[in-house]
């Protein structure tokens, strides 16, 4: 018989049984002082963390990310310097389902990249679509309620769903997204990613540049029918982490070129909509994508719970040469994250090998639950000091930002000629839609619709739609009224799950 090991406790200790529980004769009570027993139970007890309060379900791999072209130019960040290389690890996810939903359920995927670069990690938490539902943060913990579940029944609910996005217009462009042919990726790898904000680059000559993040896939964009989708969440929950799993365990890394489109600092103001509203993308005939490089996935975790249910990815994670920008969304993401990662993982999160930066790290926070890593005893706890602790660069003050003044009011952005709810995701319906998308496409919403109860929501839906286009409003009213045949819908339950 091969050797193996011998079963510990916690604290390293052989034991005696892993079958039997330490009892007052074969058949007598078990003791107390049975440790072993006690501290089997008790881990138990606690093996679980919060799930992710959005995002939940998910799989992750570690890889690299290669700059390839030279936008030196735009951003002093060392990461996008030409020829580097960093290791980083990728989180997917669907969004509004919990931890062992179907993973192939119509929703937004997240897109959530940690790279470890030379100067701290940079956190890039996109989605697979390059806009969003929303423009500013207050809404956000509205919206997930709507999408998931009921307070009296727990079921996911079509008139909570229509009725927020029927009262928010501007969620209509990443609506049409949704209910597309890429609401249903075939899996992770065959789906585009985007940082999906606007952000900020700054050279090293610290000149300022708006930029949007594309990651193109290089196994091509792939989806699955309406049906396919519903067969798989029966028949394989997992499908999207198998897949990715499998094709990495045989060697068939997959990869995304990084590409962002650039636009000059002082565009932004006279632009002819606004260019850090979510809701929105840039045309690329204003701004053609740049390349930057290229990302590979190339190894699977070793341990999911610990590298990446316990991941923390978070929009606050920036490096030198990389800032947020005015896209009111983006800044209260960067709240957000941090403040669920304190309270879902602890206060020290970062530390975990998973999340801790592979640059050093001279931070004065000190002490917290489950602290792994410290500084030496002659380190100084506080600043300023006379004892050569490590000291702030106020030049890195000026790095990034952007001028803002004003009286402190609670008011959409400026407004910019061209700004509107409904304008580009009829443009995505007309134009990048073909004849065929777009039957699919009303297929889908008349599924959805038709399972709203309120006939007042379901109006208000035809109403939101007919502003999307006129023609597929009226489509939809006949295909809901029975007037139209629909074929290939979704089903219509109650608790069709959509996002
Ligand atoms: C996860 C909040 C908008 C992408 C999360 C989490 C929170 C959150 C609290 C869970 C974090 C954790 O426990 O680790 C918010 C708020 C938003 C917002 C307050 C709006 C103000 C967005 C947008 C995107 C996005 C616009 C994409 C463009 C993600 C992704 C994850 C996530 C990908 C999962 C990260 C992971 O894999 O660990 N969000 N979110 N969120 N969010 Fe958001």
């Amino acid at each position: 018989m091969s050797h193996v090991p011998p079963t510990t406790t916690n604290s390293g200790a052989p034991v005696a049984s892993d079958a039997h529980s330490l009892a007052v004769g074969s058949d007598g009570p078990i003791v107390l002082h049975d440790h072993y027993l006690v501290e089997k139970l008790a881990q138990f007890n606690r093996e679980r963390v919060p799930e992710r309060v959005v995002h939940a379900k998910g799989g992750g791999a570690f890889g690299t990310f290669t700059t390839t072209g030279d936008v030196s130019a735009y951003t002093r960040a060392a990461l996008f310097q030409p020829g580097v290389t960093t290791d980083m690890l990728a989180r997917f996810s669907s969004v509004a389902g919990e931890n062992g939903s179907p993973d192939t359920w119509r929703d937004p995927r997240g897109f959530a990249l940690k790279f470890y670069t030379s100067e701290g990690n940079y956190d890039l938490v996109g989605n697979n679509t390059p806009v969003f539902f929303l423009r500013d943060g207050i809404k956000f913990p509205d919206f997930i309620r709507s999408q998931k579940r009921l307070p009296g029944s727990h079921l996911r609910d079509n008139d909570m769903q229509w009725d927020f996005w029927t009262l928010s217009p501007e969620s209509a462009h990443q609506v049409t997204w949704l209910m597309g042919d890429r609401g249903l990726p075939s899996s992770w790898r065959h789906m585009d990613g985007f940082g999906s904000h606007t952000y900020q680059w700054v050279n090293a000559a610290g000149e300022r540049f708006w930029v949007k993040y594309h990651f193109t896939t290089q196994q091509g964009i792939d989806n699955l029918t309406p049906d396919e989708a519903a067969q798989l969440a029966g028949s394989d929950a997992d499908h999207h982490i198998r897949d990715l799993w499998d094709h990495i365990a045989a060697g068939d890394f997959p990869r995304w070129t990084l590409s962002v489109q650039v636009m000059p600092y002082e565009d932004a103001k006279t632009y002819r909509f606004n260019p850090f509203d979510l809701t929105k993308v840039w045309p690329h005939g204003d701004y053609p994508l740049v390349e930057v490089g290229v990302m590979e996935l190339n190894r699977n975790p070793d341990n999911y719970f610990a590298q990446i249910e316990q991941a923390t990815f978070a929009p606050s994670n920036f490096v030198p040469g990389i800032g947020a920008s005015p896209d009111k969304m983006l800044l209260a993401r960067i709240f957000s994250y941090a403040d669920a990662h304190r309270y879902r993982v602890g206060t020290n999160h970062a530390q975990l090998p998973v999340n801790a930066p592979h640059s050093e790290v001279h931070s004065y926070s000190k002490d917290g639950a489950a602290r792994i890593s410290f500084h030496g005893p002659d380190v100084p706890v506080y600043a300023p000091n006379s004892a050569g602790g490590p000291a702030a660069d106020p030049a890195r003050a000026a790095e990034s930002g952007w001028e803002s003044d004003g009286a402190m009011v609670r008011a959409a952005a400026t407004l910019h000629p061209e700004d509107d709810d409904f304008g580009q995701a009829g443009t995505l319906y007309r134009e990048v839609f073909d004849d065929a998308a777009r039957a699919r496409f009303l297929d889908v919403i008349t599924g959805h619709v038709g399972a709203v109860r309120r006939e007042d929501i379901r109006e208000r839906a035809i109403q939101y739609w007919t502003q999307v286009d006129s023609g597929l409003g009226a489509r939809l009213r006949a295909a809901l009224t029975g007037t139209a045949p629909v074929e290939n819908g979704e089903p219509a339950t109650a608790s069709v799950p959509v996002a």
